[in-house]
């Protein structure tokens, strides 16, 4: 008697505490810290798409000293599969693209010491009208596990006629995917990628390590200073796990002055979000590889604490406008904080008080501009600004 009244009693909590624990932040052993790597996409669209491409990407990253600093997944955009499942409903490579299939490059990038990011979809069809997942997510998780991929970024293309048109919303679909690779066992980076759709930073620390927070970046600054205004506003949500992701770097695109390679780059930086290059790393200019290679930017991107720096106003200054790119920032990192001041507007002088910041306050601080190695130790900081430029210090405390 006892036991018949027990067992529904356990199964009753069984079930609602594994509701609670689905509810907690990913927590799939990887991307405790925002991803740094490269993606075919921004380089060369559909074109880029080929082992030949990522191989050659891979290799960059290790003759440049990158893979040293911590760049580490070379991602495959859309266009790299076989346009229709096999007859075992599984996904293929497409052979003239990659020879060795998926599996096969996988195995030599991982001998780099890298590792192999892929990109599918959510819905019917990719954006470029490959397969997409849909009905088919634990086959699909199961084929990136046995190839050994490490990353998978999740888009949202063709999701309107099987969930969105019947009110399904995207926080109800990104799981089933984040289920189906957690179930194979082989931790896989799970990048959220539906254009900041259904306020996906609230809840995409449940599902994915990063997320999308909005429509795809462009080659040009208005659209980078507008992605970078829009994220300081949803720094809350970041922490290690699961990031917002601002979309892939511009870097070395021919568009962005060197000023405003240093703001992209040192924005991403401080705000957490993953790092991924988006351009040819066999010809970087000098200046791009330069700022890519920043030790100081790195270590703060890379931060264990995992928190994201946003807005400050100090005292005299007008507030932010909602959309347009602000000029102070800073966030707290495990061993200081980090200050952001960028010349949005045009070429200035900026001066911030340490009092005016958060996590500092009054008394004296030393402080190093990551960017010109520049320091010293006061209660104030100044710097000369070119039009679009960042200076970017870490500031501690003076002992
Ligand atoms: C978009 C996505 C881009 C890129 C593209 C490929 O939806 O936001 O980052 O992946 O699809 O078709």
């Amino acid at each position: 008697m006892l036991n018949k009244l027990l067992v529904p009693l356990i199964v009753l909590f069984s079930r609602a505490s594994s509701r609670t624990a689905s509810e907690k932040r990913l927590d799939n052993g990887v991307g405790r810290t925002p991803a740094l790597g490269w993606n075919s996409w921004n380089q060369g669209g559909c074109n880029a798409a080929s082992a030949t491409v990522v191989l050659n990407t891979a290799k960059a990253f290790v003759d440049l000293g990158l893979k040293d600093l911590g760049y580490t997944y070379v991602n495959i955009d859309d266009c790299w599969s076989a346009k229709q499942r096999n007859s075992t409903g599984h996904l293929v490579a497409d052979t003239s693209k990659f020879p060795k299939g998926i599996d096969g490059l996988a195995r030599e990038v991982h001998a780099m010491g890298l590792k192999l990011g892929l990109y599918g979809d959510a819905g019917t069809q990719t954006c470029a009208l490959y397969p997409g997942s849909y009905g088919s997510e634990q086959k699909d998780a199961d084929t990136l596990a046995a190839w050994g991929v490490d990353y998978w970024k999740f888009d949202n293309c063709l999701t309107e006629q099987v969930y969105t048109n019947k009110g399904i919303k995207s926080q109800q679909y990104y799981p089933i995917m984040r289920d189906a690779l957690l179930k194979t066992g082989r931790p896989i980076l799970f990048s959220i990628c539906q254009w900041g759709r259904d306020e996906v930073w609230t809840w995409g620390g449940k599902v994915g390590n990063s997320w999308r927070m909005s429509e795809d970046i462009q080659n040009n600054w208005a659209s980078v200073s507008s992605i970078a205004a829009r994220a300081a506003t949803m720094y809350q949500y970041a922490a290690p796990g699961g990031f917002n992701d601002l979309d892939m770097m511009e870097l070395g695109n021919g568009v962005l002055t060197e000023a405003e390679e240093r703001a992209h780059f040192g924005l991403w930086a401080i705000m957490k979000s993953p790092i991924i290059m988006g351009t040819d790393m066999t010809k970087l200019k000098a200046s791009t590889l330069n700022i890519i290679k920043n030790k100081g930017i790195l270590a703060i991107h890379q931060d264990p604490l995992g928190k994201a720096a946003t807005t400050f106003t100090p005292k005299g200054q007008p507030a932010p406008v909602s959309g347009k790119l602000y000029r102070y920032y800073a966030g707290p990192l495990s061993d200081g904080v980090v200050v952001g001041l960028v010349a949005a507007d045009g070429a200035e002088t900026l001066t911030v008080n340490f009092s005016d910041v958060p996590g500092l306050g009054a008394g004296s601080f030393t402080w190093t501009e990551l960017y010109s190695g520049r320091n010293g130790t006061g209660t104030s900081v100044s710097q000369r600004l070119a039009t679009h430029d960042m200076a970017v210090f870490k500031v501690v405390t003076h002992v």
